[in-house]
């Protein structure tokens, strides 16, 4: 089946697991899209498949546009152009290697060690000096996140996010895309002379990998460990040409939701993400096809606050854990110390608005390495939570009930079962 990430459609096009389409069967999708313009993007969703079915190619962008942004005039045609990021290893015989090691690539992610874009292994882009561009960024890796940078230091100039534009552009140093993520990069080459050209890399960062496997973690035989620096993309500008697109001081209309309309406001629901057991776990739950609790319901045209929190860096004794402390204790025992790793939050059915990022139980060694990399502004559908980290986000469920989904989007896990339904009612 098809899954539209980040796409507001109902249940039976949402791509369910339970709805998965048989050899031979045929499946029509019918729907309206109502999302405001933005990049998204749509993978298969069988439950304990996706991995290696977004791995062997079942992936690809969903660009909407609508009339706010068309007046804006970005970048159209061969100026808005797409850049897919994936991570792939090859055999001797050029063949894709998928989980090569086991239940360790299940536990921490697979990670291959060459970078595709766009499905091309020359992780080229030949554009035209005097031009201005929009990138689109997809990371649609299985559990690879990047620290994305211009090597000669220009800022990334980002315009949009998920699902939306955002209200201006902003500068960054370097961004963080997390799996899933999609940002817009504003690329001006007008200054930049034939013949140049523009390295993006991954820069160094520490993913903050602890316990059992975490210290294993992209070393051994993978040359591009997570947290390395390496080349993502050459933009060969080998060819010139004009136009007049210019970069708008103001981009789209946006109203936050406003955390005064939420009905759960001081009591926002938890949703930890963490280990037991040797599982990775959403509040100590894991994947159940149609099954769902009083926790994960919700009711239909309301606002609400949801705390996601990666309780990895919190396992040490650091507040915020106490509930699920005799759970920890064990695990703890068992594997001989804590298990963190970052963790992509996502949920399907909805954009929801960033109203708080906590940082407070994340080393500092970690979040100095990527700090100035987050956009927490616009419509998102996917955000990035490193080990110790907690967000809060506002969501508002409305014109469908149903059955929809949350997971971790590291494919891995994800397929391990870090992956719960909600219920709209
Ligand atoms: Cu890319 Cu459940 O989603
Ligand atoms: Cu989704
Ligand atoms: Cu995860």
């Amino acid at each position: 089946m098809v899954h539209w990430h980040g796409m507001h459609v109902p249940e039976e096009d949402d791509g369910h697991p339970k709805d998965v389409i048989a050899n031979g069967e045929t499946y029509v999708y019918e729907f309206e899209i109502m999302n405001r313009a933005g990049t998204y993007w749509f993978h298969p969703h069988p439950h304990g498949r996706t991995g290696p079915q977004v791995y062997n190619g079942l992936a690809g962008l969903f660009v909407v546009t609508d009339d706010e942004e068309q007046r804006l005039k970005l970048p159209s045609g061969e100026y808005d152009v797409p850049v897919v990021l994936q991570d792939r290893q090859f055999d001797n015989n050029n063949q894709l290697v998928y989980l090569n090691r086991g239940r360790m690539d299940r536990m921490n992610g697979f990670l291959g060690n060459r970078i595709l874009i766009n499905g091309n292994p020359d992780m080229k882009l030949s554009l035209k000096s005097g031009c201005a561009y929009r990138l689109r960024f997809l990371n649609g890796s299985n559990s690879r996140f990047y620290k994305l940078a211009w090597e000669d230091g220009t800022p990334l100039v980002i315009i949009g996010k998920d699902g939306s534009l955002l209200d201006s552009p902003k500068s960054k140093p370097y961004v963080m895309l997390g799996v899933a993520e999609r940002i817009d990069v504003w690329l001006d080459l007008k200054n930049r002379p034939q013949g140049s050209q523009m390295i993006m890399k991954s820069l160094s960062f520490s993913p903050g990998m602890m316990g059992m496997m975490g210290g294993m973690m992209g070393r051994g035989r993978n040359n591009l460990p997570l947290g390395s620096t390496y080349e993502i993309l050459k933009i060969n500008i080998d060819k010139t040409g004009s136009n007049d697109f210019e970069l708008p001081q103001r981009l789209a209309e946006f109203n936050k939701l406003d955390p005064a309309t939420a009905v759960n406001r001081n009591n926002p629901r938890t949703f930890r993400f963490f280990m037991r057991r040797m599982q990775w776990t959403i509040n100590g739950r894991t994947w159940e096809m149609t099954g769902f609790t009083d926790e994960e319901t919700v009711k239909l045209n309301t606002t609400e606050v949801w705390e996601i929190v990666n309780s990895g860096g919190r396992m040490m004794g650091e507040r915020g854990w106490r509930r699920d402390r005799g759970e920890m204790e064990r695990d703890r025992g068992m594997m001989g110390g804590g298990m963190q790793m970052p963790h992509p939050f996502h949920i399907h059915h909805l954009q929801f608005n960033i109203l708080e990022r906590d940082v407070s139980g994340v080393d500092s060694r970690i979040w100095n390495s990527v700090k100035d990399g987050f956009i927490d502004e616009g419509w998102q559908d996917t955000v990035l939570l490193m080990p110790g980290m907690s967000v809060k986000l506002i969501m508002r469920f409305e014109d469908f009930k149903g059955l929809f989904l949350y997971h971790c989007h590291n494919l891995e896990h994800e397929d391990m079962g870090m992956m719960r339904n909600f219920k709209i009612e």
